[in-house]
């Protein structure tokens, strides 16, 4: 079983989503060409540094919740997330591949090949690479970027291979990452969904469970009680 997870999976820990708009997604506050993209970064680099620092205290205060813990209690399990968060880390998770990059680094914006982890806790301003004088932004995919070659070839495999694709909080709007669960099911992998409601991936579902992933996630993935 190989895990599949968006937003929907952190946001019982606090962090919010990208496009609820009942329950605050980001993206329905704010503009994500302005906040997320290379564009935005080249006209006002000062509010993206903001915004990032603002996200990096909200997940560092944040704790990883039923869902994160079920997930890494199973160290077999490879982790494909499109989670910026470090919460599936902090769970114990070992095998995570973050298809957009995790907020708890920096890394040069020229890709000159630098990259520094960060303190969450106390996020730094703007400031130049060391290596090349370039600008340091946070170490997340934007907008219009290429995803990670690696995380990206190594995400194929684990959905190519798998037997199950646990899809877990996930609008399964943003592409490429969306597409990884078309290729699992073409694969053979079966699908099973978790999400509070229905999402663009439903109709690949082989089962598709409504409801909160700290609850259902534990519960689908808990050993049974063995019969004395
Ligand atoms: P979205 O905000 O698009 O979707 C979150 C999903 O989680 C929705 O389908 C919700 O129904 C579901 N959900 C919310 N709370 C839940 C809960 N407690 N339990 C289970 N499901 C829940 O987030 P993503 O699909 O992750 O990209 O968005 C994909 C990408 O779009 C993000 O990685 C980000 C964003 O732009 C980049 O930043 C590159």
């Amino acid at each position: 079983m190989v895990s599949f997870s968006g937003a929907g999976l952190s946001a019982e820990s606090g962090v919010p989503t990208f496009r609820d708009a009942q329950t605050g997604g980001l993206w329905a506050k704010h503009d994500p060409m302005r906040l997320a993209s290379p564009q935005g970064f080249a006209e006002d680099p000062q509010l993206v540094s903001e915004w990032y620092a603002h996200r990096r205290r909200a997940i560092a205060e944040a704790q990883p919740n039923g869902a994160h813990i079920a997930l890494a209690r199973h160290p077999e399990m490879i982790h494909v997330t499109q989670n910026v968060d470090d919460l599936l880390h902090r769970a114990g998770a070992k095998q995570v591949i973050q298809l957009h990059g995790t907020i708890a680094a920096d890394r040069c914006h020229a890709s000159c090949g630098y990259e520094e982890a960060v303190d969450m806790t106390d996020p730094p301003g703007l400031r130049h690479c060391p290596d090349c004088g370039d600008q340091l932004r946070p170490a997340v995919v934007w907008f219009g970027e290429a995803l990670p070659s690696s995380a990206w070839t190594d995400a194929e495999q684990a959905c190519r291979d798998c037997d199950v694709l646990l899809v877990i909080g996930t609008s399964a709007v943003v592409y490429p990452a969306a597409g990884l669960i078309g290729l699992a099911k073409s694969a053979g992998a079966k699908i099973v969904i978790v999400n509070t409601q229905a999402s663009d991936a439903s109709s690949l579902a082989d089962v598709e469970l409504l409801g909160n992933a700290s609850e259902v996630v534990p519960a689908l993935l808990e050993e049974p009680a063995r019969p004395r």
